[in-house]
């Protein structure tokens, strides 16, 4: 294991990335939505998987180390025993990856407070707390308030292209999206630094009823085990599911019915339809548990018994995930010596003359002015922002000296000076109290205080 060479990542696979949050121990909805999918996802040829512990996430909400620590443990072990191989797989630790929450601090630094604001984790413990009438921000830290910045800094590290996850957290995906083109707008220089990841939402997959008929999830204390407690606390807590108070011999709603909802996501589709028939025949609910019983354990029993056995041998898996970072870590290591480089954390001794040709906001590409005629013949000129936009277009002049005149006495100004808003959404330029230049179309003020925000970078002097 520890002498696994690096897989060679072939440009044409597909880069799949999930991390699981270390602050639980896995139950079968987990395994039936999560893990056993993308363990299959990844044994696909074309895929080069990455699975990781958010355990900086799980750090957020949990502050008892002991649960840290034996979530991480249970969890790893989890996977493995479900069939994970971590020499196709890369499966680490996020806390074993340093660049991680570096990248994190860069992305921090492009992405706007408002952004975060907005976030439906963020807003939904506001909510809460308004509701109980206290401060808004009451128990909320700094970690709950970002983490959306930080779990863009797991997928974009690795430019994942698809990244596995369940609802909720769709949004997550459209931030870490809309900070992957804010960096690359910001130092890409007509290169992107970040693959735009996707969300994948897998709808074939089943959610479990928990033991009171809910989602199954350990946020409503409804959870059936999965390994931990062996077949004994699998047995006790199926016992515990609610089912109708329909006696045995009477016909059972099955389509209703939370037994065969868990009982389908086991088994093949024939033996789900007997166990179907057999509920509307009469089944009664004590031998439809059993029963239920006997499936998951055909399916979990053995992966138990490898889960019993890495838990008795930890220093296996720390083995297995210190093999993942340094897999992890040959690729982020590089990748995150480049970003520093492109926002100008550079060595001292080569990093000035790198700032004329390097990436960066102010260097390379600039905003320029572009002489044109018009349809009429007379001379004209346009501001195009350093990203190709325009930002306004001046008046005719019948005379090309006067526009080339106008032209460079409007390139010592600042944007602040020479802006003049009209209406709405409208602004112009004007120099000595005439008008120069019309500002481009907005369709509201907002639109128009981009362009104004663009037109300050643009007028800025190049240093
Ligand atoms: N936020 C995810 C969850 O709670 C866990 C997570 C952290 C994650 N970082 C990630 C998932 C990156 C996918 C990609 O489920």
């Amino acid at each position: 294991m520890m002498n696994t060479p690096v897989t060679k990542t072939k440009a044409t696979n597909t880069r799949v990335l999930t991390g699981i949050t270390t602050s639980g121990t896995p139950h079968l909805g987990n395994y039936v939505g999560a893990i056993r999918p993308a363990i299959e996802a990844s044994q696909s040829h074309d895929v080069d998987a990455f699975f990781f512990l958010a355990d900086y996430h799980a750090l957020i909400k949990c502050e008892d180390p002991d649960r840290i620590a034996r979530s991480r443990l249970e969890i790893a072990a989890t996977w493995l025993a479900g069939g994970l191989d971590a020499n196709r797989v890369t499966f680490y630790r996020q806390s074993d990856v340093p660049e991680i929450p570096e990248l994190s601090w860069m992305l921090t630094c492009v992405t706007g407070k408002g952004l975060m604001n907005r976030a439906h984790a963020y807003k939904a413990s506001v909510d809460q707390n308004l509701a109980k009438g206290v401060e808004e921000d009451d128990g909320i830290n700094m970690g709950l308030f970002s983490y959306p910045i930080l779990m863009a800094a797991d997928i974009l590290m690795f430019n994942a292209h698809k990244v596995p996850v369940g609802r909720d957290q769709t949004q997550h995906l459209e931030m870490a999206r809309d900070i992957a083109q804010r960096f690359n707008h910001l130092f890409g220089r007509g290169h992107d630094f970040f693959v735009l990841p996707e969300a994948v939402i897998a709808e074939d997959v089943a959610t479990l009823p928990g033991l009171d008929g809910r989602k199954m999830s350990k946020s409503y204390n409804n959870t059936v085990p999965l390994f931990e407690g062996g077949a004994k606390a699998l047995k006790s807590a199926v016992a515990k599911i609610v089912t109708d108070s329909r006696g045995p011999g009477e016909p059972k709603d099955a389509d209703a019915s939370h037994l065969y909802l868990i009982y389908k996501a086991f088994a093949k589709p024939a033996e789900a339809a007997a166990f179907r028939e057999e509920l509307i025949g009469g089944m009664g609910w004590g031998d439809a548990k059993q029963r239920l019983c006997a499936r998951i354990e055909e399916e979990i029993g053995p992966l138990r018994d490898h889960y019993a056995d890495l838990m008795a041998h930890p220093d296996r898996i720390e083995d297995i995930l210190q093999e993942g970072a340094r897999k992890a870590r040959a690729i982020a290591t590089p990748f995150m010596k480049e970003l520093r480089q492109a926002v100008g954390l550079r060595n001292l001794s080569t990093g000035m003359q790198a700032k004329s040709g390097q990436s960066g906001k102010a260097a390379g590409k600039a905003a320029r002015y572009v002489s044109f005629r018009d349809e009429t013949g007379q001379f004209r000129f346009r501001l195009m922002s350093a990203e190709g936009i325009e930002l306004f277009c001046s008046i005719p002049f019948a005379d090309p000296k006067q526009a080339g005149v106008t032209m460079k006495s409007l390139q010592t100004k600042l944007a602040d000076d020479v802006v003049v808003l009209t209406g709405e959404a409208a602004f112009e330029i004007a120099m000595n109290g005439q008008k120069v230049a019309d500002g481009v179309a907005s369709e509201s003020s907002a639109a128009r205080d981009k362009v104004i925000e663009s037109l300050r970078v643009a007028m800025q002097p190049a240093d």
